[in-house]
């Protein structure tokens, strides 16, 4: 049987009083912005949650051996990568272990670097804790709507005393780039040389065009093993962020004991009864259901893609290979991308996020959420089409 006929994702789910930071919005406004996905879960998810909640009794839970199993083979089954046991440590959530890794890894006043534009909440982890934002931006082509590493901004970057880790996204939001193994290859030499570890946010990993494999930072050598923490969940790709369930990977041990100190000093090295249960159900029977949720994301960007280059010609469209996020390139419109969303809301109803928030040269820019059915993808980007003209 065709795996999308499967599982609907067709369905439009209303998901207002739910508590959803989407969708506590205005009647006729339509959020297509923070990035979680308008689907039900795998079924397999919610029959071990309803499972577990048939039980009936909640107490204190310690790290099961079948999560470290679950993860463990997903990434070597899927990424070609394989974890040890002991490199891993449950954590709440992504942004809870990288503002864990800045105060543990760094002193105030050190430089955190960031390849920019980038997921937002990094630049709260390090300006909150009192570290200093360094970004590399990355350069980009408008000819063909590209984005490549200044590996020698990187390198003078990296070079300054005071910098001491930096942030990489792979794949990168808001872009959808894959980094390929060679980049994160020269990545981690350039780190190593100037004593600087390297925090992998791998969180949409899962998340790639049929046939489109992402690479992890730690798999590419030993020096990249050695001087990386990677973050990983299932959150993204399963669309159970509100479950707060994600897991760090440290294959180096002195490494790792400061992180694992780290994250229990700060409290979130321990879940709850249903964020044990969800990743393991995930990971371990959720794969026909995200197959066929990657074949509708991969149409919906194709639909988006083809619906602005024919209808919206002032818009540009940076072909992502990684996520459901289309980054939207509006430098024509000649209004920073503030202002525009602004408008955008107030016009149509229709809400995005803001380039600027991603700094680097996301003020040109815009970024849609594409997981949501097609009716509402084909809604928002008629909305945005009477916004522009
Ligand atoms: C790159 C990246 N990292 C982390 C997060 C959030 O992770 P968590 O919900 O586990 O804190 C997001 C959410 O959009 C993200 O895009």
């Amino acid at each position: 049987m065709d795996a999308l006929q499967v599982f609907d994702f067709d369905r439009e789910i209303d998901r207002s009083n739910t508590g959803s930071l989407k969708w506590d919005v205005k009647e006729g406004q339509l959020p297509m912005w923070v990035a979680d996905m308008d689907f039900e879960v795998a079924p397999a998810i919610k029959e071990a949650l309803r499972n577990r909640v048939e039980h009936g009794v909640f107490g204190y839970t310690v790290t099961p051996d079948e999560w470290y199993d679950a993860y463990i083979s997903w990434w070597q089954r899927r990424h070609h990568f394989t974890m040890e046991k002991e490199w891993l440590i449950f954590s709440t959530g992504v942004v809870p272990i990288i503002s864990s890794v800045v105060r543990k890894i760094t002193t105030p006043a050190e430089n955190v670097i960031v390849i920019t534009p980038a997921y937002n909440i990094f630049f709260n982890s390090i300006f909150n804790n009192g570290r200093n934002i360094v970004e590399c931006i990355l350069p980009y082509n408008r000819e063909n709507c590209s984005y490549h590493i200044d590996f020698a901004d990187l390198e003078k970057k990296c070079s300054d005393p005071q910098s001491t880790l930096l942030i990489l996204c792979n794949p990168h939001n808001p872009t959808g780039k894959i980094w390929d193994a060679d980049t994160l290859a020269r990545i981690g030499e350039i780190c190593k040389r100037h004593h600087v570890t390297v925090l992998s946010d791998e969180i949409h990993c899962d998340i790639t065009l049929p046939g489109t494999e992402y690479t992890p930072f730690a798999s590419v050598s030993e020096t990249c093993r050695e001087i990386s923490i990677t973050c990983i969940a299932p959150t993204k790709a399963f669309n159970i962020a509100g479950l707060q369930t994600a897991a760090v990977c440290v294959p180096n041990e002195e490494l790792r004991h400061k992180v694992w100190r780290g994250l229990n000093t700060d409290e979130v090295a321990e879940g709850n009864v249903f964020s044990y249960e969800a990743a393991i159900a995930a990971f371990r029977q959720g794969e026909p259901w995200l197959k066929a949720l990657l074949e509708y994301l991969a149409e919906n960007r194709t639909y988006a893609e083809a619906y602005i280059k024919e209808n919206i010609p002032k818009l540009r469209t940076v072909h992502g290979e990684a996520t459901y996020l289309l980054w939207i390139d509006c430098d024509s419109l000649q209004t920073d991308s503030e202002t525009l969303t602004r408008r955008i809301e107030e016009k149509t109803g229709l809400i995005l996020c803001d380039g600027c928030e991603y700094r680097g040269d996301g003020i040109h820019f815009l970024r849609m959420n594409l997981a949501c059915p097609r009716s509402r993808l084909q809604d928002g980007l008629e909305r945005l089409k009477k916004a522009v003209q």
